[in-house]
């Protein structure tokens, strides 16, 4: 009987070591460093593999929904405006240009043609033309000199701008088709043009009309409406022209010109009747299209730039003191 329980003893003991150096071994290896790079390997495959999966489903995704997708409306296409502006060297020409080309920026679908009253193109012109980032045009013909205003001439003796206004129009006849739509509008380089003319003007289907401010010696000229239609202008001024508006008072359908293709302005034209030198071969005062809230608004001013005086840079000029002539103006 003693003899078994020392046996059972012995084996309890025995147990005893063997788990205590078990448990010994098990608590060495937990801060040992093992050997897991082909573990991490294999991992790293697989989130690489599952990665490619899932951005080809992605762009599996990508093309069904691009097919889902309803088409985006097609922008409508405007019909373009083609400004045309004659212009003439002068000490205020750049400060004018400068300010119709900034105005002419912000109207979308635009195609400024300019057109210099001179025998070659100026470089003031050409850069300003090309640092606009505009679609244009730069033309030139030099006013013939018998039709051209001499120094201390009154600028109403002779008018201005003819034979530039009449080689932009050959231009569109030669450059532009009885298809393309589009609209023309005469902008001297002086005028103040709100933005909202253009979009008054944009779908002249022959010749849209508005007022005009600061013009004729009043407030405004303005064609009167009735019912929808011109039936009039109110104007003092040579009211019995067929046509007794401003050039900044009307634009006309490009294939209208086009239709018409000797319409032109007269150089010949008395005085007031340069307007309707062109219109009289081109529309009736009924067909006329009434814009700008039935001609109640004005949106586009007569202004005109005073000379500025250089009694000071003659002066200085005189003693050889003039100022650096490379610096533009
Ligand atoms: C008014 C009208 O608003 C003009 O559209 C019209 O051409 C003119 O009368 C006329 O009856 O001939 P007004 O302000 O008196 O205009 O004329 P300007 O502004 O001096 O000239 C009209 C345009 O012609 C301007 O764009 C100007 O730069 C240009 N111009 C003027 C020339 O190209 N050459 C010149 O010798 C003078
Ligand atoms: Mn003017």
């Amino acid at each position: 009987m003693l003899k078994m329980k020392m046996k059972l003893k012995n084996v309890f003991v025995m147990y005893f070591f063997v788990s205590i150096l078990g448990l010994m071994y098990a608590l060495m290896q937990l801060g040992q460093p093992c050997d897991c790079t082909q573990h991490m390997k294999q991992n790293s495959d697989f989130v690489r593999n599952q990665d490619r999966a899932i951005s080809k489903l992605q762009n599996e995704v990508k093309k069904l929904q691009a097919q889902v997708k309803p088409e985006e409306p097609p922008k409508p296409i405007l019909p373009i405006i083609y400004v045309i502006t004659p212009t003439f060297t002068r000490l205020v020409q750049k400060a004018e240009l400068v300010r119709l080309s900034q105005t002419l920026m912000h109207v979308p679908s635009l195609h400024w043609i300019v057109v210099e009253d001179a025998a070659t193109k100026t470089s003031l012109v050409a850069e300003l033309l090309k640092q606009s980032g505009l679609q244009y045009t730069h033309l030139n013909v030099e006013t013939p000199k018998d039709f051209k205003l001499k120094e201390g001439d009154p600028n109403w003796l002779k008018p201005r701008g003819v034979e530039q206004r009449n080689l932009a129009l050959q231009w569109l006849r030669d450059n532009r088709e009885l298809s393309d739509e589009g609209v023309v509008y005469f902008a001297d380089d002086d005028n103040t043009y709100s933005l909202q003319l253009f979009q008054e003007m944009r779908f002249t289907k022959r010749v849209s009309v508005w007022p005009v401010g600061l013009v004729g010696g009043m407030r405004f000229e303005r064609p009167l409406v009735e019912n929808g239609k011109v039936t009039g202008f109110y104007t003092a001024w040579k009211p019995n022209r067929p046509f007794p508006m401003d050039m900044a008072g009307f634009a006309i359908s490009l294939q209208l010109l086009l239709a018409n293709p000797t319409a032109h302005f007269h150089l010949e034209a008395e005085r007031g009747y340069l307007e309707s030198s062109l219109l009289e071969t081109l529309v009736s005062i009924e067909e006329l299209e009434p814009k700008a809230d039935q001609c109640r608004k004005v949106l586009v001013w007569h202004t005109r730039t005073e000379k500025p005086k250089m009694k000071q840079e003659e002066a200085l000029q005189k003693q050889g003191l003039g100022s650096d002539i490379t610096i533009e103006v």
